[in-house]
């Protein structure tokens, strides 16, 4: 049964008419003001209405242009005085679907009423197709990032076995040095040979520092890990790199520099993060000058850090390392960010720069690469600048100290092992 709303402040003609359509079968509502006409048509919803133009205080217009203006789909057919042509001009041009002049003649009322009901059938049908539309396009999104999902599931198994493959094959190499040093620990000892001894036992650490290396550089390969961002000073972050690296660069007579922005002050970055990015690069830079066969060369490695503004005034992060050691061929190149890669026959596990370019994927950010052959290598990697809206500084600061402590540690550890060593030496040479 079709709902209908009759709003006219003539009490006899509102009486005639509901009588007439109610026999017409419609379900048929009645107001004798316009507000009250409004209210109930707010309140049930009703989609088909006829009003009175002339009425005291909000006119038939009135209630057209507040009735489309609440939902467009409703049907409003308006009853205009005889010959009042321009209110009914007026009317449709607010959106009335018809207009029926005094005196009311049913066939006339009857037949706009059914134009009325046949547009809303039209249009509650488009509605439901539309809606519907949307709902096929996100159950066939769904389907296609399932269907990606699962191809993504499927290449990570396949590689598993190549991943296996390479494993296999660095630890046996571990483990044939390890066996190695552990025999000349096992020769050492009895024969009160104090150098085999030292040599076997230095061999033995490294390759144990080797495969612990490797296990945690494999755990961060295989998570999946959203980046814990904290507001935090990049170029603090390089300077700890810088002074982690310092002896080692020291002893190989690579020049270790840094350029630091100073408008550079704050970033919301993960951290932890960035500093395995850096230390893998800057590590990668260090051996990049320790693989090159120009001894005249003055090797460097200089980090730099800046904040470049592009036209829409977004503001990019950008870490730079570079050095002048051996460089890259074009094809080792291609194969970068391949798993295992690596020329560094065994002392490199080849998961460094996988790791970096997760890493800076996992925060949004890029990372590129310029090499040439004797020249040498720069690595580029760039994030958006943001800051979030509440700086926890707090948080921040805590974790700065954190990591003022942890780096401290790193570089106390080498020295108290070398104390261990010859304290050891003093013991079986006593
Ligand atoms: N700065 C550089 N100069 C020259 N070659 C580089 C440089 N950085 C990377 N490479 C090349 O890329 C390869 C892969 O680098 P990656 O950091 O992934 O592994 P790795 O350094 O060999 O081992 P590790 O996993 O211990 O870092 C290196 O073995 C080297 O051949
Ligand atoms: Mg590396």
């Amino acid at each position: 049964m079709t709902r209908l709303l009759l709003i006219d402040d003539e009490r006899p003609i509102l009486e005639t008419l509901e009588t007439s359509l109610t026999s017409e079968g419609y379900d048929v509502m009645t107001a004798e003001t316009s507000k009250e006409g409004l209210r109930i048509f707010e309140e049930e919803g009703i989609k088909l209405i006829l009003t009175d133009i002339k009425m005291p205080g909000i006119d038939g217009i009135e209630v057209l242009k507040k009735v489309k203006a609440i939902d467009e789909e409703a049907e409003v057919i308006v009853i205009t005085g005889h010959g009042d042509m321009d209110t009914a001009i007026a009317a449709l041009q607010y959106g009335a679907s018809d207009f029926i002049t005094k005196p009311i003649r049913d066939e006339v009322l009857l037949l706009a009423l059914e134009r009325a009901k046949k547009t809303l059938a039209m249009s509650q049908q488009l509605r439901s197709y539309t809606e519907h539309l949307e709902q096929k396009v996100e159950e066939h999104r769904l389907e296609l990032r399932q269907a990606q999902e699962e191809l993504i599931r499927n290449e990570r198994l396949a590689t598993i076995g190549e991943t296996v493959a390479g494993l296999a094959h660095y630890i046996k190499n571990v483990v044939t040095a390890l066996q190695g040093g552990m025999h000349m620990v096992e020769r050492g000892m009895p024969r009160h040979r104090p150098q085999m001894f030292e040599e076997g036992w230095a061999m033995v650490q490294r390759h144990v520092g080797k495969v612990s290396d490797l296990a945690l550089a494999l755990l961060r390969y295989s998570k999946e890990r959203t980046p814990e961002r904290s507001i935090c000073r990049p170029n603090d972050i390089v300077s700890e790199v810088v002074e982690l690296f310092k002896d080692t660069a020291e002893e190989h007579n690579v020049k270790l520099k840094t350029v630091l922005d100073p408008n550079l002050t704050e970033a919301y970055l993960d951290r932890d993060g960035i500093h395995r990015v850096l230390v893998n690069l800057v590590s990668n830079g260090i051996d990049g000058c320790i693989y090159d066969t120009d001894t005249s060369k003055g090797w460097s490695v200089i980090v730099k850090t800046r904040i470049e503004t592009n036209t829409e005034s977004a503001e990019t992060i950008v870490f730079e390392v570079t050095d002048n050691g051996c460089g890259m061929t074009d094809e080792v190149k291609q194969k970068l960010f391949s798993r295992f890669f690596s020329t560094k026959a065994g002392r490199g596990t080849g998961l460094g720069l996988l790791i970096t370019q997760k890493i800076i994927h996992e925060h949004g950010g890029e990372i590129s690469v310029k090499s040439k052959a004797g020249r040498g290598t720069t690595f580029s990697v760039r994030f958006n600048h943001y800051m979030p809206n509440v700086s926890p500084r707090a948080i921040c600061y805590a974790s700065e100290k954190e990591h003022r402590l942890r780096a401290q540690m790193e570089k106390a550890l080498p020295r108290a092992l070398q104390t261990l060593q010859s304290v050891k030496k003093t013991d079986s040479n006593a």
